[in-house]
């Protein structure tokens, strides 16, 4: 099959990828997206929540949460530029483009459109049941019930599906990037076995996190860390690798008996996010002895940051074998119906406390990307958890994810528009042998799985690091010598899987301070000066 060209390639089809996808079609791009996903609920913005956090009466508190919540250690012009074009984000896409229903308060009515002409900013806008989740100051967070994710991607992608301008390829992995002398001209797409370059006059990494490198994980499975390990691999750079959120409150089903990630059980099923949305309408944390412990850890209590309360969801479990989460303070089927299902559907009786633990949840760092998500490299650009915008530093604020994904998508897809593909010698990825060893590519993610959890997990300890760095080098080099001559999906998601862990535990040892999600056993906690 002959090569193809597009003007803009997005990877990854979450909301950051759709972002830019839109935005590059405004400017007049013909966009092609290429994503593994064959469903929607394929990409971790499905799966997202609590909701999308805006801007409400004062932009400067909502900074200073987002500050606060990451140790101070968020770069403060990347967060200007998230909260100073929330609103308007918002309003745009999912209030104009996609008219996303957000839930309102029992007699909030239809927002008034202003004087002007133009509807009004979701800050002014009457009516909205705007949430609240732990280390937020205010109540800001716009949401569809606990389904929020879903309301989003789903009108996003029927959007795009029927824009003229944007064609979205399904059941397709990119392999590798097509790089020539500090350039990105495209990518190497897999779909059904076949490879095809595929040029681009720019090329946006949008594949989200490393859920599959924890074996429990909030983000659906096949979350290989393709975009990072294919931008790691081209030379682009890469920052705040060490910083792997794990929420503290996930039902992790069949793992549930050990501690989320000591179990193999990877991706998305039997796994459920409780959202801190929960907490943020009074659910309490009850450990096995039936005791509220939080109030005792911090003095938000289970509104604490969300690495002070999985690190104390994991002690309690230790001490007292299991922690619950008492919903009875709330009327939690009426505030959370599709929880309360997801409870019922998982044979989990809510009245009895959700039994829960910490899982890997969010990438903070990834490929460093200045305000518009343009990498190190010409003419590639990252978005979403895939890029490290600075906004988070070493802790992110819950909610703002999605916000991200919109906020930088846009910008990045904007400024991707305008560049003619060019074409160059593409990676010989073609006519190779595409089988495995039988059982290659499980036992691999088994190990991998098994070192992230144990040694690069929540707590971490110098000597813990030094092993894994090890143990990853050797995998490392095992995947790359099949990745001279063959060529198959599983593998290279693993080769981008195992280059991303090396990334994390590279960075995790060389940070001899304990901040935000970045824990050292012992270490010295980071001042905040
Ligand atoms: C949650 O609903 O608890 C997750 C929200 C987030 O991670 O931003």
């Amino acid at each position: 099959m002959t090569a193809r060209t597009t003007d803009v390639l997005v990877v990854g089809s979450g909301i950051a990828g759709c972002a830019a996808a839109l935005a590059a079609a405004r400017e007049g791009a013909e966009v092609t997206v290429a994503s593994k996903a064959t469903r929607p609920e394929d990409a971790s913005s499905w799966w997202a929540q609590g909701g999308i956090a805006v801007s409400r009466d004062d932009p400067e508190r909502f900074k200073r949460d987002i500050l606060d919540a990451s140790d101070d250690t968020a770069d403060p012009e990347a967060v200007d530029v998230l909260v100073e074009n929330a609103n308007d984000a918002v309003e745009d896409v999912l209030l104009g483009t996609l008219d996303v229903r957000f839930d309102r308060t029992a007699s909030g009515e239809e927002p008034a459109a202003s004087t002007d002409g133009h509807a009004a900013g979701p800050s002014t806008r009457e009516g909205f049941d705007f949430g609240r989740e732990a280390a937020h100051s205010d109540d800001r967070i716009l949401h569809v019930d606990a389904s929020t994710g879903e309301a989003i991607h789903v009108p996003f992608l029927n959007h795009l599906d029927a824009h003229e301008s944007v064609e979205i390829r399904e059941d397709t992995a990119a392999l590798e990037l097509i790089r020539h002398e500090g350039r990105v001209y495209g990518a190497m797409l897999e779909r059904g076995g076949e490879v095809v370059p595929t040029f681009a006059g720019a090329t946006v990494l949008a594949t989200g996190g490393v859920g599959d490198l924890y074996p429990g994980s909030t983000n659906p499975a096949g979350t290989t860390a393709d975009g990072i390990g294919m931008a790691a691999l081209a030379g682009a750079d890469v920052a705040d690798m060490e910083y792997v959120q794990f929420h503290p409150t996930v039902y992790t089903g069949a793992a549930h008996g050990a501690a989320a990630g000591e179990e193999d059980t990877g991706g998305d099923g039997g796994q459920f996010l409780v959202s801190e949305a929960v907490r943020g309408e009074g659910a309490v944390l009850r450990n096995g002895d039936g005791e509220r412990f939080m109030p005792g850890y911090h003095e938000a209590a289970e509104l604490a940051p969300r690495d002070v309360v999985a690190r104390a969801v994991t002690a309690e479990r230790e001490a007292t074998g299991e922690v619950r989460l008492d919903v009875s303070p709330l009327a939690f089927a009426e505030s959370f119906p599709d929880l309360a299902a997801l409870c019922a559907d998982n044979g989990v009786d809510y009245a009895d406390g959700i039994p829960v633990a910490p899982a890997e949840h969010f990438l903070c760092g990834g490929v460093t990307v200045d305000d518009c998500g343009r990498s190190s490299l010409e003419a590639l650009y990252a978005v979403g958890e895939t890029a490290c915008t600075g906004v988070h530093g070493a802790n992110r604020l819950a909610s703002t994810s999605l916000l991200e994904g919109l906020v930088w998508g846009l910008r990045a897809g904007a400024d991707a528009a305008g560049r003619e593909p060019t074409t160059v010698e593409p990676p010989e990825l073609r006519d190779r042998d595409p089988a495995l060893p039988e059982g290659f590519a499980r036992e691999k993610f088994h190990r991998l799985r098994r070192v992230m959890a144990g040694d690069v997990g929540l707590e971490r300890s110098p000597a813990d690091l030094k092993r894994a760095r090890s143990v990853l080098r050797r995998l490392k080099g095992e995947v790359d010598a099949y990745v001279r001559t063959r060529t198959s999906r599983s593998l290279y998601e693993l080769r981008h899987a195992v280059t991303a862990a090396l990334l994390i535990a590279r960075a995790a040892g060389e940070n001899d301070e304990s901040v935000g999600t970045h824990y050292l056993i012992d270490a010295p906690e980071a001042s905040a000066d």
